[in-house]
C-alpha cells in the first residue's frame, strides 16, 4: 500500500523534526552558492538560527525572476556534477532552467515512483506517458518514476492522437498520464477509430499540468473507465511528484519529507491558515545541486491538515485554484504575455496593437492571435500577406511552443487596452 512506509506514514511531530533538520541542511548548503550566500547575509539568518519551523519566515524568498537573472548563482555542486536541465517557458532571457545531480534525478523518480504506486500502479501494468518529453519535466519526470516503479513505460510523448490510441489498444495500456483537456480531446479520435476506451484495460490516469474542476475529473473518469488522480508540480521542484491525490481523491498530498510547504497571503508575506487560498511557497528539502529556499510558485490553493483515512500526514493541498500572476497554460504549455508582446513588438510589420482569444473547441485549447500590420505593409497582394502571416506563425510559435491562429488586420482597429494581461482575453471554460 505504501512506496515508502516508513516516512509515508511518519506521525506529524516526527516529519516536522526531520523537517527542520532538513532545513538546516538545506540552509547551511544553499549558502554555499553565490546567490543564497548574499541573501541569506543580506538577512542576517544563518542555519544555526532555525530553531523551529516557523523561522524558516526569517529567509529570504526566492522568485521566477531570480531565476531568471541568477539562477547558475544557486548551484552548489561544480558543474561537472550536474547531469540535467529542464526548462521551462520560452526562449527570449525568460526561461528559467533547472539543473540536477545524479542524486536529484534519482531522488525526483523515487519520490515519482511514490506517487504512482500511491494511486495504485504496480509492476506489471502498462504505462502510457502522453506528456510532452524534452525540455518539459512531465513527460521525462514521470518516465523515470514509472520505470522506477517497476511499470513497462510507453513514451509516447504528446500529440499525434490516432497513434495514442493506437499504442493504448495495441500494448493494452492499463495506465496514461495525460493533460485533463487532452483526455476529453482525445475522445473524439477514439469514437473516429470506433475504439471505445472502456473497452480497454485501462485503469489509472494521472492528470496534471493545467487546472480542471472535479466535474472535469469525473467526466473523464466516467467516459474512459477508469479513476484519475490529480499531480501537481513545478520545474522549479524538479517537476512533478511534489503532490499526488490518494485513493480517497480528497486533495494531494505533499511529501512534506522533501519539501518545506508555506501558503502565504501574496500581498502581505503573512502565514494564511489551513482552509484559507494562499500563493503556495516551497523550499527544497533534499535537493543536492540546486535546493531552492521559500520559492514563491504565485500557484494560489489551501492546505488541509486533517488526517486522511489513508494513514498518510502529509498534509493535503487544494486544487490550484489560479495564479498571481498572469501566466496563462494552453495545452499544458505556461505562457507569459510578456513573451507574446517581444515576438510581435521586435517584427517591423507589426503596428501597435495585438489581441490574444483563447477559446476551447472539441476541448482543444485554441488562441488566435489579431495582429495589427502597418499601413505599409498591408497591401492587397495576398500571396505577400499569407507569406507574413505564416512568418509570425513560426515566430509565435517558436518562442511560445503552441501553434496560434494568426490573423491579421488593418492598423487602428483592434480596441486599445492597457497593460499587456489586457490583451489577453480567455474564453474558455
Ligand atoms: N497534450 C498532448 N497532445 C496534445 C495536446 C495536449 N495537451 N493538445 C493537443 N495535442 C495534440 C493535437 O491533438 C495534435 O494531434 P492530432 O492532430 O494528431 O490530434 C497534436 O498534439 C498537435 O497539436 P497542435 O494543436 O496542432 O499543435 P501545437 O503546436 O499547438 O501544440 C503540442 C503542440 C500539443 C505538442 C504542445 O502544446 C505540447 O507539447 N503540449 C504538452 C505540454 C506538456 O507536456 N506539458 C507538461 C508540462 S510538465
Ligand atoms: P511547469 O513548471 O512547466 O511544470 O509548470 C508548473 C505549473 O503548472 C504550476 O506552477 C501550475 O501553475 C501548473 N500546474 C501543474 N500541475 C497542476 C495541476 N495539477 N493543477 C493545476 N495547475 C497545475
Ligand atoms: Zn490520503
Amino acid at each position: 500500500m505504501y512506496w515508502d512506509p516508513a516516512v509515508e506514514t511518519l506521525n506529524p511531530d516526527r516529519l516536522r523534526a526531520l523537517q527542520r533538520e532538513r532545513l538546516r541542511e538545506t540552509v547551511s548548503r544553499a549558502g554555499q552558492s553565490p546567490f543564497y550566500r548574499e541573501h541569506l547575509a543580506q538577512a542576517g539568518v544563518s542555519e544555526a538560527e532555525l530553531n523551529s519551523l516557523d523561522d524558516v519566515r526569517r529567509l529570504p524568498f526566492t522568485t521566477k525572476d531570480d531565476l531568471r537573472s541568477r539562477g547558475r548563482e544557486m548551484l552548489t555542486v561544480p558543474w561537472d556534477r550536474l547531469v540535467r536541465l529542464h526548462a521551462s517557458s520560452g526562449t527570449t532571457g525568460q526561461a528559467t532552467v533547472i539543473y540536477y545531480t545524479r542524486r536529484d534525478v534519482e531522488e525526483w523518480a523515487d519520490l515519482v515512483a511514490r506517487c504512482l504506486f500511491m494511486a495504485g500502479l504496480r509492476p506489471g501494468d502498462v504505462f502510457q506517458n502522453m506528456m510532452g518529453y524534452g525540455l518539459f519535466t512531465g513527460g521525462l519526470g514521470f518516465h523515470y518514476g514509472a520505470e522506477r516503479l517497476g511499470a513497462l513505460t510507453i513514451p509516447a510523448g504528446a500529440g499525434n492522437s490516432r497513434r495514442q490510441v493506437q499504442l493504448m489498444r495495441d500494448h493494452a495500456a492499463t495506465a496514461v498520464h495525460i493533460i485533463p483537456s487532452y483526455a476529453l480531446y482525445l475522445l473524439n479520435t477514439f469514437a473516429e477509430m470506433g475504439v471505445d476506451p472502456r473497452d480497454l484495460p485501462l485503469r489509472l490516469a494521472f492528470i496534471g499540468a493545467e487546472p480542471h474542476s472535479e466535474d472535469m475529473r469525473r467526466r473523464i473518469e466516467a467516459a474512459w473507465g477508469l479513476k484519475a488522480f490529480n499531480s501537481y508540480g513545478l520545474s522549479e521542484m524538479n517537476g512533478p511528484g511534489v503532490a499526488f491525490e490518494c485513493p480517497e481523491q480528497n486533495g494531494m498530498h505533499v511529501w512534506e519529507d522533501a519539501f518545506l510547504l508555506e501558503v502565504i497571503d501574496p500581498a502581505s508575506g503573512e502565514p494564511a491558515p489551513p482552509g484559507v487560498v494562499g500563493e503556495l511557497v516551497f523550499t527544497n528539502l533534499t535537493r543536492e545541486g540546486m535546493p531552492l529556499l521559500r520559492y514563491r510558485t504565485r500557484d494560489l490553493a489551501s492546505v488541509d491538515d486533517a488526517p486522511c483515512p489513508c494513514g498518510r500526514f502529509h498534509r493535503r493541498l487544494s486544487r490550484i485554484q489560479g495564479r498571481t500572476d498572469d501566466m496563462i497554460i494552453i495545452k499544458g504549455v505556461n505562457i507569459f504575455p510578456l513573451q507574446i508582446d517581444k515576438v510581435l513588438m521586435s517584427l517591423p510589420e507589426v503596428h501597435t496593437n495585438y489581441l490574444v482569444e483563447l477559446t476551447r473547441k472539441d476541448f482543444n485549447d485554441i488562441m488566435l492571435v489579431k495582429v495589427e500590420v502597418r499601413e505599409n505593409f498591408f497591401k492587397e497582394d495576398l500571396k505577400y500577406l499569407t507569406g507574413l502571416r505564416k512568418r509570425l506563425t513560426e515566430a509565435l510559435k517558436s518562442e511560445l511552443l503552441v501553434t496560434p491562429a494568426v490573423e491579421l488586420v488593418e492598423p487602428d482597429t483592434l480596441p486599445t487596452t492597457e497593460g499587456k494581461a489586457v490583451r489577453i482575453i480567455d474564453r474558455r471554460e
